[in-house]
């Protein structure tokens, strides 16, 4: 199933120039970029994009950090691009994913377990509502059909 995805270059990648190299092995790997365009997340918009982890002891730093400076937001669109855009993207500590997948986006571009340079949405709901989250009604959560 052609499935459309959020991709985030958070700040430890963007601030330092990583998003051409980024772009480049999304494409590489078959995805449409469907929308990409720098972000300025308010503090409001990260709490509500990252609610699943309110509470969480990592919350309060993740969200003033994803709303401190600019990122850039992406669609990404493919067969199964959920699945596939996690795989890319790797563990989600960058340092751990150096060994267990060396070539993945957040080995050779993320920081540690907090800044990992990507984010991707887990599942279907949750690709629908970040897309929501990020580009309001700019951008259909579905494919367009051919
Ligand atoms: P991501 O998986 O995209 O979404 C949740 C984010 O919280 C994660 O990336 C990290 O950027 C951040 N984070 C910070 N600390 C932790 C932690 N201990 N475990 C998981 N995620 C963390």
């Amino acid at each position: 199933r052609t499935e459309r995805t959020v991709a985030l270059i958070k700040p430890d990648a963007y601030g330092t120039g990583k998003k051409d190299a980024i772009i480049e092995k999304i494409t590489a790997a078959g995805f449409k970029i469907v929308k990409g365009a720098e972000v300025q997340f308010s503090l409001a918009q990260a709490q509500e994009f990252y609610k699943e982890h309110q509470g969480k002891p990592f919350f309060d730093e993740l969200v003033n950090w994803m709303s401190g400076t600019s990122i850039y937001a992406m669609v990404l669109e493919k067969e199964g691009a959920i699945d596939a855009w996690r795989e890319l993207a790797g563990p989600t500590n960058s340092v751990k994913a150096r060994d267990i997948a060396p070539q993945s986006i957040r080995a050779l571009y993320g920081t540690d377990g907090s800044q990992n340079a990507v984010h991707g949405s887990d599942s279907p709901a949750s690709a629908e509502r970040e897309i929501k989250v990020v580009f309001g009604d700019e951008v259909s959560p579905f494919p367009e059909p051919l």
